[in-house]
């Protein structure tokens, strides 16, 4: 093998640069030469990509976004697109496709294995919404950013004897909201995979209220409802002070944790591996601490498994 290529795909994540780096850095000690393509698809598309190379890489390990720059391309999901893109790649005698991104991203990918191409697909999304890999690339940096805010939050909520409500992405997977919950002591955690009687929720509040605790942390994902909803439902449904706070797109960026940092760089070092070994159409993982590969198309089916037991434990400490 002596050229590949790699593209970061779909909403950035803090650790992406340092999968960049991983591949780029490992991939040249074994004399592969990198293309990196930028935003996305579209990058292949329009053929824009730099040929990588040890020095391109410094210094980006300890960055947030993508220096190879991301996009969801909607011309890729087009025929003529994906026929652009699939020339580009054969034009450029590429022997393997590194995509570094989430399920939309892996939905190109699956795409480009169906025509040939030798693609290995690596997760990235603060979202963690991946059934079959316990993480992916950039949910811990995000937790730990929200975590940070929250912990703000709660020093002036606490002043103001208010109720705080923060609302956090993930799309249609509560694991941000989940985890942040659980390491802030968040009094209610709303998630889109749990149920709840939003009238006896509010009347909990306003019981803990009456018993003394006189502000309130409640973490709500995006799906769920929005932080406004929540927050002006407790204003008028049972007459409490609250502020609603949308954590946006700060929550995307900012330096990569040291454990996504140390997962994107062996998911980096593994996906060269796999190319090398003539692998192609699969996805990597870490389950129980250890790589783990799947099929992309099987990557893309099951449905991710909420922890339960980590969200009724967290609302069983809550007083
Ligand atoms: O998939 C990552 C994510 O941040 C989701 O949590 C969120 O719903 C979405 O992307 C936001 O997309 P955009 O950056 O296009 O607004």
């Amino acid at each position: 093998m002596k050229k590949i290529a790699i593209l970061t795909s779909g909403g950035d994540a803090p650790g992406m640069n340092a999968c960049i780096r991983s591949i780029v850095r490992y991939a040249t000690t074994k004399n592969i030469e990198v293309l990196g393509f930028k935003r996305g698809y579209q990058g292949l598309i329009e053929n824009d990509f730099e040929v990588l190379n040890f020095r391109s890489v410094g210094n980006i390990l300890q960055l947030g976004g993508t220096i190879l720059k991301t996009s969801r391309s909607e011309e890729f999901m087009t025929e003529n697109g994906y026929k652009k893109a699939l020339a580009n790649l054969r034009k450029n005698k590429i022997e393997g496709l590194i995509v570094i991104g989430g399920d939309g991203s892996y939905k190109g990918a699956e795409k480009l294995a169906d025509s040939g191409v030798k693609v290995i697909a690596i997760p990235a999304s603060i979202d963690n919404d991946l059934y079959y890999t316990d993480y992916t690339i950039g949910f811990d940096s995000a937790v730990n950013t929200i975590i940070e805010l929250t912990n703000n939050v709660r020093d002036t909520s606490l002043s103001h004897d208010r109720i705080s409500v923060i609302e956090v992405m993930g799309a249609g997977c509560g694991d941000i909201a989940l985890n942040v919950g659980i390491a802030c002591g968040a009094d209610q955690i709303l998630v889109p995979e749990v149920k709840v009687d939003l009238n006896e929720v509010y009347r909990n509040i306003k019981s803990h209220y009456e018993n003394g605790k006189k502000f309130s942390i409640i973490i709500v994902n995006e799906k769920f409802a929005t932080a406004e909803e929540i927050s002006s439902d407790l204003q008028n449904k049972v007459g409490l002070e609250s502020r609603p706070l949308v954590v946006g797109h700060i929550q995307r960026g900012g330096s990569p944790s040291r454990i996504d940092r140390i997962l994107a760089t062996k998911f980096g070092v593994y996906a060269v591996d796999l190319l090398k070994n003539g692998e192609t159409n699969k996805a990597i993982g870490v389950k129980a601490q250890k790589l783990i590969t799947t099929d992309i198309e099987k990557a893309l089916k099951g449905n991710r498994k909420f922890d339960i037991e980590a969200y009724r434990l967290a609302h069983s400490l809550t007083y």
